[in-house]
């Protein structure tokens, strides 16, 4: 079902006649297709769908490229990234392409459809610059953190389960309800990984977030359990370097204060309400795709 996808990007980029930008490409590792799944399972397998999913999933790639120069990433998904293989301004201008030729795609697609995933990019712009801004000082507030990763990475999801919603003539405001529930937990889960992942299993190294400057729920969480000096201790680690004593003391009072299970039983709660929104639509693959993003071990 994907390759279907997978060769429709391929006949996009193919259509751009331009060999380096198709070589480039080829190093883009793939990813989990996430997006394009939600769509095909909701709109089903067919011309607008699958042009849909290529048309999101060239969008979510060129956000990531772009996120990946941001964060100054050296991996992406266990390989070397874009911009750690042929520097920032490659990274950025494939981006653009890919950005670029997405849009053009989908202003083919329909008023409805073209507002409500340009809009989501939109969104996924502002939620990126206020990951940027926010982690500039430790942010304590989780109101703020899932405001924030609700348009990084939720509103694209939102806007893909509506917009299929609506190609396949169902109700766009339950499926948009479904992506956005689960958008929000998938970030979540993302941020919980890069504390409790090695960086073998994620491709990244463990606490890199923070180090980064990001105060994922997580630590937000634990700040709240921590006493006034142990607090200072804490945000005093925000946006450095950690040695190894550091890192074990942050890893051992999330252990010893069930952060982690704390974050993972909010996650848990959004899944639900996505599971709730489409409970009469008897979708069975778009019900796997949520429990199985909880059922796991953390
Ligand atoms: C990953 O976050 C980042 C996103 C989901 C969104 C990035 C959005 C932009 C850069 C805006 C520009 C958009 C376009 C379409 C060009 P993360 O860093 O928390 O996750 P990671 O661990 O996967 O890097
Ligand atoms: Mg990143």
């Amino acid at each position: 079902m994907l390759n279907k996808v997978e060769q429709k990007i391929d006949e996009i980029v193919t259509n751009l006649h331009h060999k380096e930008i198709k070589e480039l490409l080829t190093k883009l590792p793939k990813g989990k297709r996430l997006r394009a799944k939600l769509i095909l399972y909701i709109a089903g397998e067919n011309e607008e769908s699958i042009k849909l999913a290529s048309i999101v999933e060239m969008i979510h790639a060129a956000s990531l490229l772009h996120d990946d120069v941001i964060d100054d990433a050296m991996q992406r998904r266990g390989v070397d990234s874009i911009n750690a293989i042929y520097g920032n301004k490659n990274a950025i201008m494939l981006g653009d392409i890919l950005y670029s030729i997405g849009f053009f795609e989908l202003v083919a697609m329909g008023p409805d459809i073209a507002k409500s995933v340009s809009n989501a990019v939109v969104q996924l712009s502002i939620g990126e610059l206020d990951d940027v801004y926010l982690s500039k000082k430790f942010n304590t507030d989780a109101l703020i953190y899932r405001d924030m990763i609700y348009k990084k990475t939720a509103s694209l999801m939102e806007a893909s389960a509506y917009s299929a919603a609506t190609l396949a003539g169902k109700n766009p405001n339950a499926y948009a309800r479904y992506g956005k529930n689960l958008g929000i937990a998938f970030q979540m889960i993302d941020d919980m990984l890069d504390i409790t992942s090695d960086t073998q299993t994620l491709g990244k190294p463990a606490l890199h977030d923070f180090v980064e400057g990001k105060t994922t729920l997580p630590y937000i969480y634990l700040y709240e359990k921590l006493d006034t000096s142990e607090k200072q201790k804490l945000a005093s680690m925000h946006c450095r370097a950690l040695d190894k004593a550091e890192q074990e003391w942050i890893v051992s009072n999330i252990k010893k204060y069930d952060i982690i299970e704390k974050c993972y039983l909010e996650a848990k709660e959004l899944v639900l309400e996505a599971l709730a929104a489409i409970k009469s639509e008897k979708n069975q693959k778009l019900d796997s795709i949520a429990k199985e993003m909880i059922d796991r071990s953390f």
